[in-house]
């Protein structure tokens, strides 16, 4: 029996999708579960099946064997996911084992349309959310005013409550997924029960998270760890593997506070290399150099038991490069975040400077064969963020990963 979560450790697009599909191969888990977020996100998998982005769907839909489920703590997007399963199906994957929650909530046409409204409506003060209704259709749900998938199988609904075009949209939706809909905390109990393996695909990141990130410029879910649980059902368990998918440098998209960003000449030239740009939205990516107090910030709510640190070979030709050990604020140096943005924005980096390896590494399997200034740079994120590396990632085919401590899967 083995359980594996894998939860981003910065403001998304780590490259979970990608890591999520190394593991999925290496350990064909019976299970693999969303527990958070929607249509928001976009995870990348380039594999011998071709290339995909699934938005909603778990990763492990592309490893043969297995249920997908979607569980309760995803809201879920009725059209978009009828066209994601339908994408699936024309490139030869098997959409008979996706498994969609009874308790997860749906996203209307007006909560998309709220979305866009109240982000238009916030000005200067936007998020830069991606416009696909998840802050509305969450924040329905804590109203206790939301529309669940057991609504349309149990009902009663009504008619009247929504606009025609959400009834029509919910009425097909609900014939549509009747025999795939499951109550995923049951299931998934029963599986830890018979010893099956699970894996857990958290989306979004840490420093996203509705309670832990950089609020207010966070989405509307639980990214951590801790949402693992609370959307999915299952309970903690000692023998998890918990993996914290940190990129070798960081990214955003929308607004907020980010310590390290870099200037737009420097940052063009990662992006450009590491192909920066969001995976649902399309926007350019702002990037900025590892920030370990952020990472250390992570692993305290986390507990990881491995990092995984990914998109490394982007950095292979940097003459140098830099982590933030910590934080100048107000006179003082701090190792851990202010609580808000306004506090962040005070806070000034201070950068250990690491040489570059400045040689290809994508080609490299083993760490003994990475480049010693590589092994450096790995081991000072390790101490400075608080856990060992479990895996590197040096491209984005699943054969580009580098096995650093074994796993217990
Ligand atoms: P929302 O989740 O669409 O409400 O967007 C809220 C914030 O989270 C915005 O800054 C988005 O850019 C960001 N965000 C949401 N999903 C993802 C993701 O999958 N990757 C990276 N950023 C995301």
């Amino acid at each position: 029996m083995t359980t594996v979560i894998v939860i981003g450790g910065q403001w998304g697009d780590e490259g979970k999708g990608k890591i999520v599909d190394y593991l999925a191969h290496l350990f064909r888990p019976d299970f693999g579960v969303r527990f958070n977020g929607g249509p928001n996100a976009g995870h990348s998998i380039d594999n011998e099946l071709g290339q995909f982005v699934l938005h909603q769907v778990p990763s492990t839909i592309l490893t043969p064997g297995g249920l997908a489920v979607l569980g309760n703590g995803v809201v879920i997007d009725p059209g978009a996911l009828l066209t994601e399963v339908q994408e699936l199906q024309a490139k030869g994957v098997d959409p008979d084992r996706v498994r969609i929650s009874d308790r997860a909530h749906l996203i209307l046409p007006e909560h998309k349309q709220r979305d866009q409204s109240e982000e238009r409506l916030r000005g200067e003060k936007k998020i830069g959310t991606t416009g696909r209704g998840i802050g509305p259709t969450y924040a329905d749900k804590a109203a206790r005013t939301g529309v669940r998938v057991a609504d349309l199988l149990l009902g009663p609904l009504e008619a009247g409550d929504f606009s025609l075009q959400s009834w029509e949209e919910l009425l097909w939706f609900g014939e549509t997924v009747r025999d795939r809909v499951v109550s995923s905390e049951r299931l998934l109990a029963e599986a830890r029960m018979s010893a099956k393996s699970l894996l857990l695909e958290g989306a979004q990141g840490v420093l996203l998270d509705v309670d832990f990130g950089t609020y207010p410029r966070v989405t509307s879910s639980s990214t951590t760890r801790a949402g693992a649980y609370s959307g999915s059902g299952l309970t903690p368990d000692s023998s998890e593997v918990i993996l914290g998918v940190f990129k070798s440098y960081v990214t955003r998209v929308g607004e907020g506070v980010f310590p390290t960003e870099l200037p737009i000449e420097e940052a063009n030239q990662l992006r450009e290399l590491g192909a920066e740009y969001g995976a649902t939205t399309g926007r350019p990516r702002r990037i900025g150099w590892f920030d370990a107090v952020l990472g250390r910030y992570a692993q305290q709510i986390n507990q990881f038991s491995h990092l995984v640190l990914t998109k490394c070979d982007v950095l292979d030709q940097m003459p140098e490069i830099k982590i933030c050990t910590a934080y100048r604020f107000r006179g003082d140096q701090i190792d851990y975040p202010p609580a808000t943005e306004a506090g962040l924005l005070q806070c000034e980096p201070v950068y250990q400077t690491l040489p570059g390896w400045r040689t290809p590494t994508d080609q490299v399997r083993k760490v003994a064969d990475l480049p010693r200034e590589f092994r450096s740079y790995c081991n000072l994120i390790e101490e400075l963020v608080g856990a060992p590396i479990g895996l590197i990632s040096v491209g984005k085919r699943r054969e580009e990963t580098i096995e650093v401590n074994k796993l217990a899967l």
